[in-house]
């Protein structure tokens, strides 16, 4: 396995040339901490249900117990990878009615909340706080913005796992995980020949998504998959090309249901030994374990994507600081609280994923996350486009339409030609 130096893509350089950000620095009239009450802070999320929830309730009680003052309010909309909420999110910003700190992934989709001008700057706050030195700087780079920082980091996920059934797999006679594509479709294959079981669960469009840039990154390489988001990038080429022949090839293997479950009943067709193999990210470590209760290696097992041995495909939730949040000082507090050793140590190990800062302490995560936490340290990094890394939630949005074009009709031509348009359309946005 080929360790390279690790690449990140820094705003700075994905914003290259775009619009400067007056008004939007600390000066602003909202920037007193003192406008606006601190008895209640409305918090926005998409952390609803199974795998999602559990860490984010534990956070609160931890919070509501150091700030008792302050009444918790939690506004997550449900829906997987925030599909939903974004949405809701986008309304409410735009009738100016902001909950005082919304979830937003570090990178692309984060520098469109800042250049739409919603959000404060966070740089006498981290200063206060000491937090400059805490996250990885690579990290940092990803919510600043023309020298200012934007939001708190509170976790970094990985989303390229395959997740498989011990028990399946055997009775399938698959003696170990798949290593590359070749071998993935291959097993694919022989689960449906000698089993009855599904050979890889899907849920809604937007785990598609996923599964796509799982299989791209895989084909590409991590230097070619970053590479796809820079300006002027080649999308035509017959890697590309290659790329979606195998993904086409691999969604013959997936259930017909698909489309109208979420993430959660998708991956728990793994863990109850009704589906092979699931690939999402590793938020379904968190739902195996604390919702459902499974233990990690023998109720479900795991590996890196086929061909994606040795890079981390990696995204991290942070929260903001709204622009005229009607609870400032208490957003300010949340903040503060969410930035700490205890409330990532409190979350991360619930949530499966691991901390933002540095300095957690490794003694409390899991069998998988302990495995997460030295990946981390090694591997090679690329971006997620499902959770906004890489590019704009506009150009994510036209590559999520051109797919679902091509779950109905699988024309490998179109499809690319309509990614070759989108890039072309959106690059340096
Ligand atoms: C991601 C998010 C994760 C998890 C996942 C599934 O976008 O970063 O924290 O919530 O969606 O909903």
């Amino acid at each position: 396995m080929v360790r390279n130096r690790r690449r990140w893509m820094p705003i700075v350089l994905l914003a290259a040339g775009s619009l400067a950000l007056a008004g939007c620095g600390g000066g602003n009239k909202n920037s007193n901490p003192a406008s606006g009450g601190s008895t209640q802070v409305e918090v926005f999320s998409w952390w609803t249900g199974g795998g999602e929830a559990k860490g984010l309730e534990a956070m609160v009680a931890d919070f509501k117990a150091k700030h008792p003052t302050i009444a918790f309010q939690n506004a997550a909309v449900a829906g997987g990878s925030g599909t939903n909420a974004k949405a809701v999110l986008a309304s409410r910003l735009q009738a100016q009615q902001p909950p005082d700190s919304f979830q937003g992934h570090a990178g692309a989709e984060l520098l469109d909340y800042i250049k739409a001008g919603q959000l404060e700057t966070l740089d006498s706050f981290y200063d206060q706080n000491q937090l400059r030195s805490v996250f990885p700087q690579q990290l940092v780079d990803q919510i600043t913005f023309e020298g200012h920082v934007y939001s708190v980091p509170v976790n970094i996920h990985r989303s390229n796992v395959l997740w498989y059934s011990p028990k399946v797999l055997t009775e399938a006679g698959i003696s170990a995980p798949p290593g590359s594509i070749a071998e993935f479709i291959a097993d694919l294959q022989q689960v449906k020949q000698k089993t009855k079981k599904i050979p890889l669960s899907l849920g809604a469009q937007w785990t598609a998504d996923h599964l796509w840039e799982s299989v791209m990154l895989a084909d590409l390489g991590p230097d070619g998959w970053n590479a796809l988001w820079k300006s002027g990038a080649d999308w035509s080429g017959a890697n590309v090309t290659k790329a979606l022949q195998d993904y086409a090839e691999i969604l013959k293997y997936t259930n017909a249901e698909a489309a109208s479950t979420d993430w959660q009943l998708a991956a728990k067709d793994v863990v109850d030994g009704k589906a092979a193999f699931n690939i999402m990210g590793d938020w379904a470590d968190g739902y195996f374990r604390v919702d459902l209760k499974k233990k990690p290696s023998s109720g479900y097992n795991w590996a890196a994507v086929p061909g994606t041995n040795g890079v981390y495909d990696w995204l991290s939730d942070s929260f903001t600081l709204a622009k005229g949040a009607p609870h400032r000082a208490a957003a300010v507090q949340w903040l503060g609280f969410l930035g700490s050793k205890k409330a990532q140590d409190t979350f991360n190990p619930l949530k499966g994923s691991i901390p933002a800062r540095k300095d957690a302490n490794p003694k409390l995560y899991d069998t998988y996350l302990k495995w997460a936490l030295k990946q981390w340290k090694s591997d090679k990094l690329a971006g997620s486009l499902t959770h906004g890394v890489v590019a704009s939630n506009a150009w994510n949005t036209d590559i999520d339409t051109a797919l679902g074009l091509f779950l109905q009709n699988k024309n490998v031509g179109n499809f690319q030609s309509a990614l070759v348009s989108a890039a072309k359309k959106r690059s340096g946005t």
